[in-house]
């Protein structure tokens, strides 16, 4: 394949088989129809960037029916919380600045800007959870973000101080047109900002449901250098964060204007010691995987023997690659607790798990609960205290 972001030819270094959307969560009627695509994952020794081998058509996984709502975790919104005060300490130093972001959500971010007055705009393309935004008071307008976006928004208001994207730059394929978008945006000392799951994370705990359908990248700070380059930016701090299992925060500027910090120089010193340049880390990746999906589907075999009560918990997008890479079906999980309505009553994706309210995972008292949500570990551990108090055991393909 070629390189999306450099055209250079690639090979893919691991394939998970067939797969269907991570977020459609279906009913029974629609199993036949029910679409699926080859998820495999390459590297590029020229830039660097590791990169989905086919990504399907955006409009199948951004629409009106978008499963994933930000607001969903408290922990989340604390964060968002934060990083909206970071931003506005660190690179907004007047009430008069203009902040935009790409896929925006529910407006968990951005409200944080709102309720101080400053201007704001998310551009989200899917309508439903924008329409949650705007009732919140977020301004919010409805389009996949692109040069010609971006002259719009620049003609409609005018030239932003920051673009923000949170775990949303890695689900765009063409990158090329973002940088050149952000530049017609931005102002000439304008930041781009953006936080998505770290490639060194996902090495190093072989948490190979970072990829899916919707994760076209995992970055590391070495590929962002390398995919903005073109446009003019350069990195100017990174932060590394604990959300979603690990991410990293990318701070960009157009070159020379800004400061670059320590932590840039750092972090990228200890990408080449860990081999994120290399091919052989990701072959080595690939090995792990394999193991990790022994691993997991001997455990779950197991407890299916002893007659364990066994239940999943979060239907998250990250869960559809592991049970549809391990072939886990409603033999071996029951069901999948979640706590989203428009997931709840309906079954996984491909591997037809029937997802259930979060009462019903109380009112079940399972023995063991399958924790497809791990980066919220800690918030679900403090929740399930009497779970846990009175025996209940969670387990994951990681732990
Ligand atoms: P995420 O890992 O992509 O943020 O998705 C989290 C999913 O897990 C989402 O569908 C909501 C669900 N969830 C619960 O059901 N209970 C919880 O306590 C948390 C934190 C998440
Ligand atoms: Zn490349």
């Amino acid at each position: 394949m070629k390189c999306r972001i450099c055209s250079n030819q690639i090979d893919i270094f691991m394939s998970f088989g067939k797969m269907p959307i991570a977020n459609a969560f279906l009913k029974e009627a629609d199993f036949q129809d029910e679409y699926f695509f080859d998820l495999a994952t390459a590297f590029c020794e020229k830039c660097l960037t590791v990169q989905l081998e086919t990504q399907p058509d955006p409009k199948l996984m951004f629409h009106e029916n978008y499963a994933f709502f930000s607001k969903t975790s408290k922990h989340m919104q604390l964060h968002f919380e934060k990083f909206a005060e970071w931003v506005n300490t660190n690179y907004l130093k007047n009430k008069d600045s203009f902040v935009v972001e790409l896929g925006s959500n529910d407006g968990i971010l951005l409200e944080n800007f709102s309720k101080k007055g400053i201007e704001h705009l998310g551009v989200e393309p899917s309508a439903n959870v924008a329409k949650v935004a705007k009732e919140n008071g977020v301004n919010t307008e409805v389009a996949f973000f692109d040069s010609e976006v971006a002259s719009n928004i620049v003609e409609k208001y005018r030239n932003a101080d920051a673009i923000l994207a949170a775990n949303v730059m890695c689900h765009i394929p063409d990158l090329n047109e973002i940088g050149k978008a952000s530049k017609i945006l931005l102002k000439e000392d304008g930041v781009l900002i953006f936080e998505d799951p770290y490639l060194g994370d996902m090495v190093n705990k072989v948490s190979y449901d970072q990829i899916y359908d919707e994760h076209v990248f995992i970055f590391s700070a070495l590929s962002v250098q390398n995919i903005f380059a073109a446009s003019g930016f350069e990195l100017i701090d990174l932060l590394p964060q604990e959300t979603h299992g690990g991410s990293m925060r990318y701070v960009l500027c157009q070159r020379g204007v800004r400061k670059i910090s320590e932590s840039v120089i750092n972090i990228i010193a200890n990408e080449k010691k860990i081999g994120l340049n290399s091919k052989t880390t990701f072959d080595e990746f690939k090995i792990n995987c394999e193991l990790s999906k022994e691993r997991i589907q001997a455990m779950l075999k197991e407890l299916k023997k002893e007659g364990k009560k066994v239940v999943g918990y979060g239907a998250t997008s990250k869960s559809t690659t592991i049970l549809n890479y391990c072939k886990i079906g409603p033999d071996l999980i029951e069901f999948i607790s979640d706590t989203t309505p428009i997931k709840q009553n309906k079954f996984t994706p491909g591997m037809h798990i029937p997802v259930k309210t979060y009462e019903e995972f109380i009112r079940y008292k399972p023995e063991i609960a399958v924790l497809f949500a791990w980066n919220h570990k800690k918030e679900i551990e403090i929740k399930e205290k009497e779970f846990i108090e009175s025996g209940g055991k969670f387990i994951s393909h990681l732990f």
